[in-house]
Order: C-alpha cells, then structure tokens, then sequence
C-alpha cells in the first residue's frame, strides 16, 4: 500500500494523506542552518550544532509523536485548522505535501479556503522561509485568521529539557513593528552573541512570546487558547517558555489570494556590537536578513537559487537506463541522501535526538564516500576535522561535536575500524579529485598543533594501528567494538546502565575481528596505492606485504570456518560466528566485506561464502545481520544479544551491510544476484509496501525488522544510516560501474542479464563523459572500450584534463 506518489519531474515525493504509518520528514538547509520537518509540519530548527544551537523545541518521546512545529493555524468562524493537518488535526476537504530537494510544500483546504505553505532554507541565509498563501475559493467574501506559532529552545537542547530551576528564569524576548518581529535573546545578556527571530512581512493584529498566555497553561499546541478567542494578547514573556506567534486577520474577496512571509533566523553580533542600547539588542543584521524577504519575489528567486543549486549537483552523475526505478534513486533520492547524512552524521533526526552523537568518525569518513563527488571540496575540510580527531598512536576519538570539532571524551576511543576508515574517505576524495595536495596538509593529532603532521602520515598510523594491536591468530584486535557497535566483546556487563560500549577495558589482548581484517585487505590496499602515488615505494611494498599476511591468516582456518568468514574471536578465544556457535553461527559483515576486499576470489571461498549469505541470511526484505539470532543475553558478546530476535543488530536486515554483500556479488561477477540484494532494500521498491515499512519510502532506514521478529520487515531509524552513502557506491560505481581510480574513471558495469542498455552521464575532474553501455545480455565483462571513437585497452578511460566531453562506448561481452 501507498501514501503517495513519486513526481520523478518535479524531483518530488508527494503524499496524499496526512496519516502516513510514521511521520515521513524532510531536511531543509544545505550548510549551517538546518531544520527537520515532517509531513504535517513538525521538527525542528537548529543552527550547525543541533545540541549546542538549538532554536525551536521539539519533544521527543511525546504523546501522539510529532508533536511540535512550525505551525500555522487557520481560524475561519467557528472552524480551526492547520495546513499540516497537525497538530489540531481538524479534519481537511484536501492535503498534499510535497518533500523536494531542501523544501516542502503542503497544500489544504477546508470549507472552499485554501493554503500553500512553502518552506525552506535560502541558500544564503540563516533562516527558514515560509510563504503562506491562503486563497478564497468560494463565491463570497471570506474573513480568516492566520495564526503562526513556534517555540524556542533555550538555546542548548539538553539543558532545555532538564534544568528547570534555572531554565523557567532566563527566557527573555524582544518585540519590534507592533509585533511583527519577534527576538528571543535568552542568556545573550551573558555569554552568548546570537539571538533568533521570527518575523513576518506584514503589520499584525497580535502577538504573543508567552506560551501560557498563547495556550493557556493546561493546552498543548492542539488547542490555543488565543485561536479559539480570535485574539492573541500582545504578552511580553519574562522566563518560563518563550514562544513567537502572529496574529494576522485577513478578508479575503471571492477568488482573490493573499500571501504572507515568515522567516525564522538565526543572528549572530561582534562581541563589541551586541547592543543598539542598554538592554536592547544590536536588531541591524536580523533587519537586514528580514528585508530580503519581504516580497513574493525575492522568496520565488530564491527558491529557484536552491533548485538550480541541486539541479547543478545531481548532473555530476546522472543515469537513463530502462529502469524507472534505478533511475529516480540513482539521480534524484540516493543522492540527496547522502548529502543530508552528510550534513547530519548520526546527530539529528526523528530517531537521533540531536543531543547524544555529534559527528562520528567511522560514520563521517562513510557518509563521504556517497557524497565526495558532489562537492569535493566540502569533504576535503570534513577529511582534515576528522583526522584532526586522530590520537598519535593512530586510534581516533570515535565521536566528535560539530560546533568545536573536538573529540567527546566520554565515549573516547578503541573502535578499532576506526582508524581504517580514514583511509577509506581520503583514497575516495583523491580518486574523485585527483588532489594529492590533500596528504601533504599538516593535521594536528587530537587538535593540537604542536604534534601535527602531514595527512599522509595520519594515513600510516591508521595502517600501522592494526599492524601493532594484533591477537593471539594474527587477526586484529577488536577493542571496544568494531563497524558492529553491538559487539562488545570486551565489555562484560553484567548491570542494566552500563554503557556497552564504553564499560570495561578497551583494549582486550584476546578477542579479535575477522571484519577488521577484511577492511585492512581493503583499506591496505589503498594506503599502498597513495603510498606509490606519492612516489613512496618501500612503504607501498611494506604495506602489501602485510595486507598479503593479513589475507592469508583470513583465508585459513583461523578466519575460515569451512562454508563462510568467521566473525570474530571472544575474550575467552572462542569463536564467534562458526558453524560450532550455538546462536550467531554466521554474521554478514566479514562474508560482505572479505569478499568485496577480493579475499577468496582465486580460492573459491569467496563465492562459498556469498552462497551461505544467500542460504543462512536472505529475506524476501533484505539480507540479515547473523543467523540464529541470539535468544539469551551473552555477557561475553555485549549489545548484540542485548535485542530482541530480530530487531537491530540481533538478527535484523541492517540495511548498511546489505550493499557489501551485493557489492561482493559484483566483484565475482554475479550481476543477478546483486541487483536482487540491491532490490531488497531499495526504497522506491519498498514503496508498494508501505504500510510494512512504514519509513519515508524515498529514503533508506538504518534497520528493517528480521524473519524473527514479530514485525517482520518494518523499518526503523531512517535518514541517517550509512546505508544511504554505501548503496550509492554499490549502484552508481559497481552495478552500473562507473568508478573513480586514482587514474581516472573506470567503467566496468555489473548488472542483471536483463537490465537492458543504459547511459551515464558523469563529470569527473571538470570532464563530461558521456557513457553508453550496450549490455548484451552480459552480467559482467567489458568487449570493448571505445573513447572518442578509438579502442582502449581495459576499462580505464585516460583522463585527459584538455577535453571538455568525452564519448564512452562500452561493448559488453
Ligand atoms: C549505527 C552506528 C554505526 C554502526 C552501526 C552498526 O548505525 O551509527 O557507527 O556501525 O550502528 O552497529
Ligand atoms: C547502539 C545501537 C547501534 C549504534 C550505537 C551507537 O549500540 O544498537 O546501532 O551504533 O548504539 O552508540
């Protein structure tokens, strides 16, 4: 079942009912300013920090969920709605909103009245722009009301919802234009220089900045006291909760339409600049951002900026193949994905409160991998902040806050895949770009510059990190956890409030990763590649000589269990993930990311241990984490055992690890079976099953629910999951083939006997390649590689920087 609609032109998704099973949200913000906002106008507004520089309130964990907003209300006689549908909940005669590309639209109507409201972030701005146009479609006069409401965070989001002893004494506000500018400065009379508006384009018949006065004290935002009354009552809030709202009464003719322009901001002053007088806040930058948006005009032109801006990124790659499907993935909805996970990491969305992970390193260096040909320069900077983070000895804090960019020290380190990861993103950012320059930066460790070094050198202690912590069969050691947070094998708790991850020793002398050994075949390989680009030969041939060693000890029986990769070995030394395991005989992870890295391709171990994925693993819905789930808490194994069967990393389909397996499938060449695993997952084919689902059908989710839970293939945690980052490398570079290396692009596509020809369209380091690709039935294999009309040995085409456009004609065969 569907709530909606693909609109592939527009780059749209459009939903047709308010009552989607969850809320089904968007990201508006490119840069700095962001907000979440759901499909009837809940979420949220932040400024780079969602923790530190929180401007509005939401309420997690509330009765119904999605409760808060940016609301607009209609009073039209004795009938109160919203365009949004929430939070009155009035039920309307239509509602359609579109999510595009850093916008929203919703469009309603009750009794004949109609209201467009558009939302976004202007390229430019700090602020969120609403045009509200409310149309009278019946044949006689209409007198309405509009009314606006948002409610502000005191700034840091943890802190709001905890401290109430100090926090109901600061709230402090301005008012300006008889009320149609709203300034809330709480704690800027001490340490801080920003303040936050809410201002509208015209005069109003009322306001409020008390949340009682506007609701009245025992209401929630679903049934204002003052929309009921008709008549906000101009209150001035001194601490408690601070809230903006307009009161703008509008008569409207018959046919005629009125629009109004809101605009929430965020204002920062010089230290010297804070005041206009005693008391009284400096209000010159917010006038300025405020006269931007006064007419429909400069809202239209700047509307037309953002598309131009996301019609600009998504023809760096651009697919036209037979497949409706691929295609709107690949061209629209994977893409903006990764930009938004991106911007986000794992800090704030419906499901990340925005107040617990800030930016985390593993997460970070994956989400540039979908994202560094979009704005390479923009990963260039994400590259040296989080390699900024890196410890000497090559570990790496595993988190670290967006607004200072220093490492959190309450989680620490000892992640041991963290340090492989760095890898990972600056070979993809130097493939992209062919910017070497980016491995002579000096870097500092753990921000300090007097111990930094260049990039390359960061680079080398990651590799030499798991060359120096290896146990007992020359695998690496886990540490706290590897990619699977959830496998604690050092941990031992055995107290419900210990963290998982951080409780007990994080270095453990004993318990090793078969996963982290895989990315080291992987990530190795790509260190020695710079190191040869770098002219540094000797290291190169260091360092494939113990990625060589490292494949051997995974391909005998310490990392070989006879059908598959074992996963890891306990504290104790005993195996995790073997046919011998009672539960948790067999994870994805290593089957996925040994094989994808080329372990076993020669000996036949790759396609055995795919072979047991397929068999062990596969759901119609997706591939699972490990079989059998685990049915009893394992001290010794952590979090994993911690879940119910089926949900998260106990046995559920995470969807992350489903592109390396599909990945792998392609790197033996079985181009059927990838795309079937690539399927499984794929939002616009989850759409028909939406109400299983239940997630945003134009995005991935991190978890959809295994064949032993109860809810079998329901998703949980969209947005931000690295999945969005690895299924486009999977699609884009793999399935269709189309791959950066370090000497240009390769095209080597890996498809389904049937998927028919297809073209690319792919600008890579300032050149246009216009690729088309005559499959020919083939799953893998490339006949003929023809560049402007002349033959090419292999699959690399020769980046030549003095072309414009260059023709691709690939023959498979
Ligand atoms: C979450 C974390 C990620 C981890 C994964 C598996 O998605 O953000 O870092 O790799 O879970 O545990
Ligand atoms: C929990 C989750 C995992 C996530 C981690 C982050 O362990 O199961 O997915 O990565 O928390 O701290």
């Amino acid at each position: 079942m569907k709530y909606g609609y693909f609109d592939d032109a527009a780059l749209e998704y459009v939903i047709t009912t308010p009552k989607t099973p969850l809320p089904w949200i968007n990201y508006l913000g490119n840069k700095e300013f962001f907000s979440l906002i759901s499909n009837t106008c809940g979420g949220y507004t932040f400024y780079k920090d969602a923790k530190l520089l929180r401007l509005t309130r939401y309420r997690y964990n509330n009765v119904p969920y999605d409760n808060n907003g940016k609301y607009f209300f209609i009073k039209d006689g004795d009938t109160v709605w919203n365009p949004g549908w929430q939070p009155v909940k009035t039920a309307l005669d239509s509602y359609e909103c579109r999510h595009g590309l850093g916008y929203s639209t919703f469009t309603a109507s009750k009794k004949d009245i109609q209201t467009r409201v558009l939302t976004f972030v202007p390229m430019e701005d700090n602020c969120e722009v609403s045009k509200v146009t409310i149309t009278n479609n019946r044949s006689t006069d209409a007198e309405i009301q509009l009314f606006s409401y948002v409610e502000w965070c005191l700034w840091n989001a943890d802190d709001d919802m905890k401290n109430f002893q100090r926090n109901l004494s600061t709230g402090e506000v301005e008012v300006t234009g008889g009320g149609s500018v709203i300034y809330h400065k709480t704690e800027y009379r001490e340490r801080r220089n920003h303040y936050a508006i809410y201002g509208v384009n015209t005069a109003v018949d009322g306001f409020d900045t008390s949340r009682d006065a506007f609701l009245g004290a025992y209401n929630g935002p679903d049934s204002p006291d003052a929309v009921a009354a008709g008549a906000c009552t101009n209150s001035i809030a001194s601490g408690w909760s601070p809230i903006a709202a307009h009161q703008i009464n509008v008569k409207l003719a018959a046919g005629e339409s009125k629009t109004f322009i809101f605009t929430l901001g965020y204002i920062e002053n010089p230290e010297d600049q804070k005041w206009e007088a005693p008391s009284v806040v400096n209000k010159k930058p917010a006038e300025a951002m405020l006269a931007k948006y006064q007419d429909e005009a400069s809202v239209d032109k700047a509307l037309e900026e953002l598309k131009a801006y996301w019609k600009d990124l998504l023809s760096i790659y651009h697919v036209k193949s037979s497949n409706e499907k691929v295609d709107r993935m690949v061209n629209i909805w994977n893409q903006y994905q990764c930009m938004v996970t991106f911007n986000m990491s794992r800090s704030a969305s419906y499901y990340e409160s925005g107040i617990g992970r800030g930016m985390g390193f593993r997460d970070s260096c994956q989400d540039l991998l979908g994202f560094v040909h979009l704005i390479p320069d923009r990963a260039r900077q994400r590259i040296i902040d989080i390699a900024s983070t890196q410890f000497q000895d090559g570990s790496a804090y595993h988190q670290y806050q967006p607004l200072t960019k220093k490492g959190n020290s309450d989680i620490g380190s000892g992640f041991n895949d963290d340090p492989l990861w760095l890898i990972a993103g600056t070979n993809a950012y130097v493939r992209e770009t062919g910017d070497v320059s980016i491995l002579d930066e000096i870097v500092p460790f753990d921000n300090d510059m007097s111990v930094a070094q260049p990039l390359m050198e960061h680079l080398k202690r990651s590799f030499d990190y798991i060359v120096n912590h290896k146990g007992p069969h020359k695998l690496p050691l886990i540490g706290r956890a590897d990619w699977n947070d959830c496998l604690n094998l050092n941990c031992h708790s055995t107290q419900p409030g210990e963290s998982f991850q951080t409780f007990g020793p994080s270095e453990g002398p004993v318990a090793e990763s078969v996963f982290i050994g895989g990315m080291f075949v992987k990530y190795g390989r790509e260190y020695a590649d710079l190191c040869k680009l770098q002219g540094k030969n000797d290291e190169a041939e260091r360092a494939l000589k113990e990625v060589a060693e490292m494949e051997k000890v995974l391909l005998s029986d310490a990392g070989w269990d006879g059908k598959w990769f074992v996963r890891a070995y306990d504290s104790y030394g005993n195996k995790v993930g073997g046919a011998e395991c009672e539960e948790g005989q067999i994870y994805i992870e290593p089957q996925g990311f040994c094989v994808l890295a080329g372990v076993g391709k020669e000996t036949g171990q790759a396609q055995k241990a795919l072979d047991s994925v397929k068999a062990k693993l596969d759901t119609k819905y997706g591939v699972m984490i490990l079989q059998p789930a685990y049915t009893v808490y394992h001290e010794e194994l952590g979090e994993v055992s911690s879940y119910p069967p089926g949900y998260k990393e106990n046995a559920g389909i995470f969807c992350h690890n489903n592109p390396w397996v599909s990945i792998a499938e392609t790197v033996i060449g079985r181009g059927d079976r990838a795309f079937e695993v690539y399927k499984k997952t794929c939002p616009a084919y989850t759409e028909e099953i939406s109400e299983i689902h239940r997630t945003e059908p134009y995005i991935y989710c991190q978890m959809v629910a295994g064949a032993d839970a109860k809810f079998h293939g329901e998703g949980k945690n969209s947005w931000l999951t690295g999945t969005a980052a690895w299924t486009f490398v999977n699609i884009s570079q793999y399935i269709l083939g189309v791959y950066p290396t370090l000497k240009g692009l390769s095209v080597d596509p890996c498809v389904p006997a049937d998927f028919g020809d297809f073209s690319v369209k792919r600008i890579y380091r300032g050149v246009e390649y216009d690729i088309t690709v005559k499959q020919n039935g083939v799953q893998k294999g490339v006949k003929q590689l023809i560049v402007d009309g002349t033959e090419v040995e292999g699959t690399v085409i020769p980046y030549d920087a003095s072309k414009k456009t260059v023709k691709v004609e690939v023959i498979m065969g």
